[in-house]
C-alpha cells in the first residue's frame, strides 16, 4: 500500500529534521517575564519582516485574530469581515462570544477582495446614537475560502485609507501572508503596510509545528499582551516552539514557490477530468478549490472515494472540494494524486 497523500491542508506539514534540531537546541526562559531569548528573537524578526514596531508570539492564528479584535475593539463595536473570511466561518464565533464585537459581513468578490464601496456603505455613522461604532475592518491574505487568492499592496492600503477616514483600523489575517508575498514577488512588509495589525502563521506552509505571530504598533502589542494573558496564552518556555517558527522564517519561505508551481500543475490536470469544474487560471498560490457538481455526485462522496484511493481532501460544501499543496508534497505525489482523483471521478 503506498503512502497517503494528504492534501487536506498545509496545516498537516511536519517539521523538517533541521527545524526539530533548532527547537531542541533553543535557548529558553520564562516568556511571561519577557525572558525567553528565542521568543524575543522571533518577535523582533517578525516585527522587522512585517514592518511593524513590535510583535507577540501566540499559540495559533485563531488566537492572534481574537487577541487583535479584543485589542482594537470594545464590547458592542462592529467589525467588518468578508462573508468568506476565516474569522466568520472557522473561529467559533470568538469575535462576538469573547470580544463582544458585532460581526458585519460584506461579500468577498471573486478575486478575494472586499469591494471598497461595500465597505464604505457598511461603516456606521458615529453621530447617530443608534449605531455601534465600526472600529475594525478585517482582510485576509491569502483568502482561503476564495481559493488562496492574493490581495495586492495597493488594495490593502486603499482599504486602510477608507478605514482611517472613518476612525476604524485594519487587521490583516495573514495566516498565509508569505504565500502571498512569494506569489507576488514582493516583501511581506509591502502587503502589511496597509494594515494596522497582522497575524501570520508559522504552522501552515512554513511547516513549523505550532505558533503564529501578531504584529502591530508598540502600544497595540503592549495592550495585546494583557488580552493574550487573559486568554490563557501566556506560555512559559515557549522558545522551544518559537525556534521552529524562527527556523521557518529563515528557511521555509522561498520554497513555497514550489508549492504554488505544483498547485498550478495539479489544477491544470484536474480541470481536464470529466465531472470536475475548475478554472486553473484562478490558482495563484497553494490552494485549489474545485466543484464536482457536473459529475452529479456530492463532494462528500468524491472525498470518500478519493480517500479510499489514498488521497485526502476537504469538502468545503455540498459540491466543492479543497486540495492544498505544501511541504512534503512533491512532483511524484502530485502525479499519483492526479491519477487517483481521475479514477475516483470515474466511480
Ligand atoms: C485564513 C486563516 N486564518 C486563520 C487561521 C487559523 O489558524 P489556526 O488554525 O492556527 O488557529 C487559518 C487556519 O487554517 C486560516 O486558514
Amino acid at each position: 500500500m503506498s503512502e497517503t497523500i494528504d492534501l487536506r491542508s498545509d496545516t498537516v506539514t511536519l517539521p523538517p529534521p533541521e527545524m526539530r534540531q533548532a527547537m531542541y537546541e533553543a535557548e529558553l526562559g520564562d516568556d511571561v517575564y519577557g525572558e525567553d531569548p528565542t521568543v524575543n528573537r522571533l518577535q523582533e524578526r517578525a516585527a522587522e519582516i512585517t514592518g511593524k514596531q513590535d510583535a507577540m508570539f501566540v499559540s495559533s492564528g485563531t488566537q492572534g485574530n481574537l487577541v487583535a479584535v479584543l485589542t482594537h475593539c470594545t464590547r458592542g463595536d462592529e467589525i467588518v469581515v468578508g462573508d468568506q473570511s476565516h474569522i466568520l466561518h472557522f473561529e467559533v464565533g470568538g469575535a462576538s462570544a469573547l470580544a463582544g464585537a458585532q460581526v458585519r459581513t460584506v461579500p468577498n468578490q471573486p478575486d478575494g477582495t472586499l469591494d471598497p464601496s461595500d465597505v464604505k456603505r457598511v461603516i456606521r455613522d458615529r453621530t447617530d446614537v443608534h449605531n455601534p461604532f465600526t472600529t475594525l475592518i478585517c482582510l485576509e491574505n491569502t483568502q482561503n475560502r476564495c481559493g488562496g487568492l492574493v490581495l495586492g499592496p495597493e488594495y490593502t492600503r486603499k482599504i486602510q485609507e477608507l478605514a482611517h477616514e472613518h476612525g476604524a483600523a485594519v487587521h490583516l489575517d495573514g495566516a498565509r501572508l508569505f504565500n502571498a508575498a512569494v506569489a507576488l514577488g514582493v516583501p511581506a512588509s509591502a502587503l502589511t503596510a496597509g494594515a494596522d495589525s497582522v497575524t501570520f502563521c508559522a504552522s501552515k506552509g512554513l511547516a513549523a509545528p505550532v505558533g503564529s505571530v501578531l504584529c502591530g504598533s508598540k502600544e497595540f502589542i503592549r495592550e495585546a499582551h494583557r488580552w493574550r494573558k487573559m486568554m490563557g496564552g501566556g506560555m512559559r518556555q515557549a522558545g522551544v516552539i518559537a525556534a521552529g517558527a524562527l527556523y521557518a522564517l529563515d528557511n521555509m519561505v522561498e520554497r513555497m514557490a514550489d508549492d504554488h508551481h505544483l498547485a498550478k500543475k495539479l489544477a491544470g490536470a484536474l480541470a481536464a477530468i470529466p465531472g470536475i469544474d475548475l478554472d486553473p487560471g484562478r490558482v495563484q498560490t497553494n490552494i485549489i478549490i474545485f466543484s464536482v457538481a457536473p459529475s452529479g455526485c456530492s463532494s462528500s462522496e468524491i472525498v470518500a472515494r478519493m480517500a479510499s484511493r489514498g488521497v485526502l481532501s476537504d469538502a468545503l460544501d455540498s459540491s466543492r472540494i479543497r486540495v492544498v499543496t505544501h511541504y512534503g508534497i512533491e512532483e511524484p505525489q502530485v502525479e499519483r494524486a492526479i491519477t487517483q482523483i481521475a479514477a475516483a471521478m470515474r466511480g
